[in-house]
């Protein structure tokens, strides 16, 4: 399978953030939040990630919006991982990629344990979190799944630069794309405007 670039996100991308959480149809947001979040919530939730503590990650489109989003909270020594792919792109390794990456980062920050919250019927979370080793318990509808993490070595952290470096250059690319289709439509508006006007 082709690599997915996965782009460590920044306030920057908030608005971005915004428009994938309020994309989702209320059953994934029972199964990212555990309740369906109102409207209010999800940005009150958009607008309260600290980006100093936690780590964001996010695989983008042609037009740079985001198609899979992962939040690893950090509390010291351990994360929890939280994630959601939008409807139409799942099924293609994006929110493996994006586990992947959140492991990956917590080695390299000293995160010693990666942990995850989901209903016992989130098959999709539970494939991926027990493919990486994760233990996971089912108790009462609910699932715990906890992975202890080895430290990160050098070929960890060499591997983490470079994926981050494919991802900022997919990013500048698309980005240089989107900027281009702009301008053309703006130009072909301007023409379009000004054939009227004659
Ligand atoms: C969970 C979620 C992030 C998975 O994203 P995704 O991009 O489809 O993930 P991947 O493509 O990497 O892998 C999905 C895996 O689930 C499997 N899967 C999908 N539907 C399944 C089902 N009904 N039963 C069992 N496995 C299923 C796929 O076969 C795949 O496993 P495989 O790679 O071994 O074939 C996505 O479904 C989602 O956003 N759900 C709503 C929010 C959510 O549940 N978040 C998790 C709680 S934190």
């Amino acid at each position: 399978m082709k690599p997915i670039p996965v782009l460590q996100l920044t306030r920057v991308h908030l608005p971005a953030l915004r428009r994938h959480f309020l994309a989702l149809p209320p059953d994934d947001l029972r199964l990212r939040f555990g309740r369906i979040l109102s409207e209010a919530a999800l940005l009150a939730y958009v607008d309260a990630i600290d980006f100093g503590r936690d780590a964001v990650f996010g695989v983008v489109d042609e037009d740079l919006e985001l198609l899979g989003v992962a939040h690893l909270g950090v509390l010291g020594e351990a994360a929890e991982f939280g994630v959601s792919v939008l409807p139409g792109h799942r099924g293609r390794g994006i929110g493996s990629a994006l586990f992947e990456r959140c492991a990956t980062y917590a080695r390299t920050h000293g995160i010693a344990r990666l942990f995850m919250h989901c209903l016992a019927e989130n098959q999709s979370i539970m494939r991926i979190a027990r493919r990486a080793g994760m233990d996971v318990v089912l108790q009462a509808g609910e699932a715990e799944g906890q992975l202890e993490l080895s430290p990160s070595d050098p070929a960890t952290v060499v591997g983490q630069w470079m994926s981050d470096r494919l991802a900022l250059f997919d990013y500048a690319l698309k980005s240089q794309w989107v900027a281009a289709r702009r301008m053309t439509e703006a130009v072909a508006d301007a023409a379009g405007i000004r054939k009227r006007a004659d």
